[in-house]
Parts: C-alpha cells; sequence; structure tokens
C-alpha cells in the first residue's frame, strides 16, 4: 500500500516508518528532519497538493504539536496545528475517497471516572492540547467516514526526550526525586504502538481504538518500575500530589484506557512492565 506518514520524525513516526516499510511504500513527511518532504500541514494548499503528487492509498496523520504546555500558553497554535491542520486532511482525504488514521490521546477526556475509558465515551478535555486533539477527532469523524482514531497515551521511545529518560538521567545525576502520585494512565511503548497501528490498518474496519499497553499505573508507580528495572532500586522517589507540581498544562487525574474494540479484532498491546523490560532491554543492548 502507498502510505503517506505525517510526523514521519516524530517519536511514534520513526517507529512506524521503520516498521511500516517491510511492507508498504511510505511516504514520509513532518514540518522537520530527515523526510522526503518537508512541509507545515497547516498551510492548506500544500498539504492538498503533496496529497495530489503523491496519490496515497492511506494517511497516517501522527503530526502534531505534543508540548501540552507549550500549547496552554498558545492555545490558538495549538488548535492550528492539532485541530485546523487535521480539518484540512480530513477534508482532502474526504473529497479523494482516502481512508484516514488519526492518532489522539488519552487527555481529551476529563479524568473523572473510576474505571478505564471506553471506545465510546465521551470525551470532554481539561486543558488545551486536549482540545485540540479533539478538535482534530471531530473534524476528521465528521468529514470522513473511511477514519480510524487512535488514542494512545503517555508514549515511551527510544531515541531521549520522554519520562523513562528523564527518570534514569535524574537518578544518574544524584538528583533529588520528586514524582506526582495521583494522575494515573497507561505508559505505552512505541514499538508496541507501531505495531497495532501496522495490524489495524490492514483490517479496514475503521472506527476508534483506545490502543495502549494493557494496565494502569501512577506517574510514581512509572517511575518506581523504570528505576527498579534500571538498577536504581535504593534511590528514593517522593511522592507529590499533581497541584505540588505547577505545570502551565494540568492533565486529566484518571484516565487509563480499555481497549476493547482493538481487542475484539486481535490487537492487543501485552503489559506495560513487559513493554518497558523489553524497552530497557533494547536500550542496553543499543
Ligand atoms: N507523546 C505522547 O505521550 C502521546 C500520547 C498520546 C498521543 N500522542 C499522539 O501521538 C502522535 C505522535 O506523538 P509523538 O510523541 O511521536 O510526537 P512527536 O515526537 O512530537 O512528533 C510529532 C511530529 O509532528 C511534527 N509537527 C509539528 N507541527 C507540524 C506541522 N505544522 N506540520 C507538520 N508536522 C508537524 C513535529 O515537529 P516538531 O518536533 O518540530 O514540533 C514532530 O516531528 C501525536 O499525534 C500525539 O498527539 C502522543
Amino acid at each position: 500500500m502507498r502510505i503517506l506518514l505525517t510526523g514521519a520524525a516524530g517519536k511514534l513516526g520513526s517507529q512506524l516508518r521503520q516498521q511500516l516499510a517491510e511492507r508498504h511504500d511510505v511516504i514520509d513527511t513532518d514540518i522537520v528532519g530527515d523526510v522526503r518532504h518537508v512541509l507545515d500541514l497547516t498551510n492548506y494548499a500544500d498539504a492538498r497538493d503533496l496529497v495530489r503528487r503523491t496519490s496515497p492509498e492511506l494517511i497516517l496523520h501522527l503530526a502534531a504539536w505534543t508540548d501540552v504546555n507549550g500549547c496552554a500558553l498558545d492555545p490558538n497554535k495549538a488548535l492550528l496545528v492539532n485541530g485546523v491542520a487535521t480539518a484540512h486532511l480530513a477534508a482532502i482525504t474526504s473529497q479523494r475517497n482516502i481512508p484516514i488514521l488519526y492518532v489522539s490521546s488519552n487527555e481529551v477526556f476529563d479524568g473523572a471516572k473510576d474505571q478505564p475509558y471506553t471506545e465510546v465515551d465521551r470525551p470532554n478535555p481539561i486543558n488545551p492540547y486536549g482540545y485540540s486533539k479533539w478538535y482534530g477527532e471531530r473534524a476528521i469523524t465528521e468529514v470522513n467516514p473511511q477514519h480510524y482514531i487512535v488514542r494512545s497515551a503517555w508514549l515511551f521511545a527510544h531515541g531521549g526526550g520522554n519520562f523513562v529518560h528523564a527518570i534514569r538521567s535524574a537518578a544518574a545525576a544524584g538528583k533529588p526525586l520528586r514524582v506526582v502520585s495521583n494522575e494515573v494512565a497507561n505508559p505505552t511503548y512505541t514499538d508496541d504502538l507501531a505495531a497495532a497501528i501496522a495490524k489495524l490498518i490492514e483490517t479496514e474496519r475503521f472506527g476508534s481504538y483506545h490502543l495502549v499497553n494493557q494496565g494502569a499505573v501512577s506517574r510514581w508507580q512509572f517511575a518506581r518500575a523504570i528505576l527498579d528495572k534500571s538498577g536504581y532500586a535504593d534511590t528514593p522517589i517522593a511522592r507529590i500530589s499533581r497541584h505540588e507540581w505547577q505545570r502551565p498544562s494540568l492533565p486529566p487525574e484518571y484516565s487509563p484506557m480499555a481497549n476493547i474494540a482493538g481487542r475484539s479484532l486481535g490487537i492487543e498491546l501485552r503489559p506495560w512492565g513487559e513493554a518497558l523490560r523489553a524497552f530497557l532491554r533494547a536500550e542496553a543492548a543499543a
């Protein structure tokens, strides 16, 4: 299949590009990085021309402004990049009868539930990043019936710059660690998510999916597991509440997601602890 992949230089995009390349013709694009087409997707004409020129049979739309605090400080830019650019692709794909897969986030939910969110639960975002991703979801679902919405959460990827690396680096530097104990979600390994997406696009079963590693933990429990499995079992981590960790974007308090739709197709990600062990093994071997 000829697949146009946006956000191809990002954490999930670079993994997906690698996995798909074995079976598909991947047309990679991003606003930066080592990709075939460098493009700002907020420009409608450029996005439309790229789709015209490359004639993809499927678009995997991962590109986003993922700096949640930046989104809180500049909500209009968040809406433009995550919402309006997605609406452009929704219109372009619908006009040309091309299916689209959009990667969204646990942050579309408000965190007020006490059970994992299912695919049919109603989004109610509480911060500008979550709102911009929900806007993107709606733009796609309202305009292009041939869509997959894939929500995921707390991605950890090789290449640095995420929670796992931050916790390990702080422990290695002997810095005191304070981590929030009352924010809960599903840590998810990008390699597992990429494999799940690669399977999902073979099904042509359009709809909404929650693709996360199984099991929910607090940030504190996740940090504890990272250190315990990385040789820092003796390093203490102070538990703090979410309100003690001041930041521009407050995430939902409880936003684990249940993968019901994916499981019914045989698409399930392993438990997050196993995924973390595999991630750490791969980091050690690199
Ligand atoms: N990371 C998470 O924990 C998480 C959790 C749930 C869902 N998601 C979703 O999963 C997807 C992939 O996330 P990720 O963590 O792999 O993100 P990422 O590493 O930030 O990759 C996103 C890519 O999109 C690019 N981009 C930004 N603005 C663009 C524009 N106007 N035109 C074209 N490309 C643009 C980014 O460039 P710059 O780096 O220059 O901005 C970046 O290379 C996103 O849709 C995100 O919302 C992520």
